[in-house]
């Protein structure tokens, strides 16, 4: 088989020094690979005004896969005050790149795996009873719907005309705001296609049926969101029955969900749900795992086989200009480890699974966020890993 060339995104802050890290631990591994760079975050769009330029989306499109590291967005007025002088007249309004990357390739399928790492000293602990405390073995994976829902973009403030009008025909719409200006009102709308719930749907039971999980958990909130929540239940209901019977299916709402995160964790297998509440639920079982250090993902669109990992962390800017970067590395590992699983490297994505587990079982080596440090410069000084480090462990497992 011909090498493969794998789109490497640094991004912006942290973004590099994982990125840079986690390649070193591909080539150990013996993953053989020709990276070529992908221009994209917040540099190009003070250069350019585009935080994702084209020439990055024909890289993508050409070599299907991606490993991206984080970027940096800013707030609407930060964003026009930093754009290069000659750009300012333009006009130009900026848009995250990781969610134009989504829409653009149809990436609408986002998966979340949060499993415990034995001896994370992050790891959630629950009291039992008398003094007793428990460590509960987790493995969740949440597919979130990843294009729709409310980060769909489909928003106004002062809705057009025509908007406002269709809205008024909704007799709620017309009782409750009906008596509020135009301009006092702002709506984000919460759009869910079928198509787009069937494919989420599916992509959580096709999963939970090959790995061996027992339930499928949609996490929504369809007693209070009828339509939307209510369809993906309903849909789900269907799928089950036809083609997934020996699967159980679970239906919990999100605010009850944030709340039993921390009384049965364990008990959840794989986890489905739109955009937002899929974030939310995904950060919350990330939380029990580690956090931000730990926290991988993988966004990809089956039927075009174009795929982009990516750590769920952000640049991190506090620690962007370390001369030595802290940061852990892991969390980026983890999601090329899902890049190899999608392209079915699956060996090499268990060794360094392994390799992983093994550094952190062992406890010897530990970045400052698994020391329960507040990240500064200093943290090297009290016994913290560097990026390099960590990674250097992994690759001695290797
Ligand atoms: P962040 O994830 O960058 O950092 C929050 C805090 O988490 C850090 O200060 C650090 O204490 C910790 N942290 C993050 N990654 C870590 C790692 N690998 N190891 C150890 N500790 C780690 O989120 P924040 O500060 O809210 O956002 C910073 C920038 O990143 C913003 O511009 C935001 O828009 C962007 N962002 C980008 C994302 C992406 O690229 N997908 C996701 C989230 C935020
Ligand atoms: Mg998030």
């Amino acid at each position: 088989m011909s090498k493969r060339t794998i789109v490497a995104l640094p991004g912006d802050g942290i973004g590099k020094a994982v990125l840079d890290e986690t390649i070193r631990v591909l080539d150990a591994a013996g993953f053989e690979a020709d990276y070529v760079e992908g221009d994209i975050g917040w540099e190009f769009w003070k250069s350019e005004g585009n935080p994702l330029p084209d020439r990055t989306k024909e890289l993508i499109k050409k070599h299907k896969i991606g490993l991206f590291g984080a970027i940096t967005s800013k707030p609407k007025d930060a964003a026009f005050e930093e754009l290069s002088p000659e750009l300012q007249s333009k006009g130009l309004v900026y848009s995250s790149p990781i969610v134009g990357l989504r829409q653009h390739f149809g990436l609408d399928i986002c998966m979340r795996p949060c499993r415990t790492y034995k001896g994370n000293p992050l790891n959630f602990i629950r009291r039992a009873q008398g003094d007793n405390f428990d460590e509960p073995e987790i493995d969740a994976v949440i597919f979130r719907q990843n294009t729709e829902g409310l980060y769909g973009g489909v928003e106004w403030s002062d809705p057009p005309e025509q908007v406002y009008e269709a809205l008024m025909t909704h007799p709620k719409f017309d009782k409750n705001f009906g008596h509020v200006p135009k301009d006092e009102i702002s709506v984000s709308t919460r759009i869910f296609t079928k198509n787009g719930t069937e494919r989420i749907l599916r992509a959580a039971f096709n999963h939970a049926k090959k790995y061996g999980y027992k339930s499928v958990t949609v996490c929504e909130k369809p007693n209070v969101i009828r339509e939307t929540s209510g369809m993906m239940f309903k849909m789900a209901q269907e799928i089950q029955k036809t083609d997934f019977p020996e699967i159980e299916l679970w239906n919990t709402n999100i605010d009850a969900q944030m709340m039993w995160l921390t009384k049965n964790p364990e008990d959840y297998g794989v986890i489905v749900a739109g955009n937002m509440f899929g974030d939310i639920v995904s950060d919350g079982f990330a939380g029990l795992i580690g956090g931000l250090g730990f926290a991988c993902s993988a966004q990809f669109n089956p039927e075009t086989g174009i795929g982009v990992f990516e750590p769920t962390h952000g640049s991190a800017p506090k620690y962007a200009d370390y001369e030595t970067s802290i940061v852990n590395p892991v969390a980026m590992i983890e999601s090329a480890c899902m890049m190899l699983d999608f392209i079915e490297e699956n060996e090499i994505a268990k060794k360094i699974r392994k390799a992983v587990a093994e550094v952190i079982a062992e406890g010897k080596v530990r970045t400052y966020d698994m020391m329960k440090m507040r990240g500064t410069a200093n943290v090297i000084n009290e016994g913290a890993a560097t990026t390099v480090e960590m990674a250097d462990a992994v690759i001695a497992k290797l």
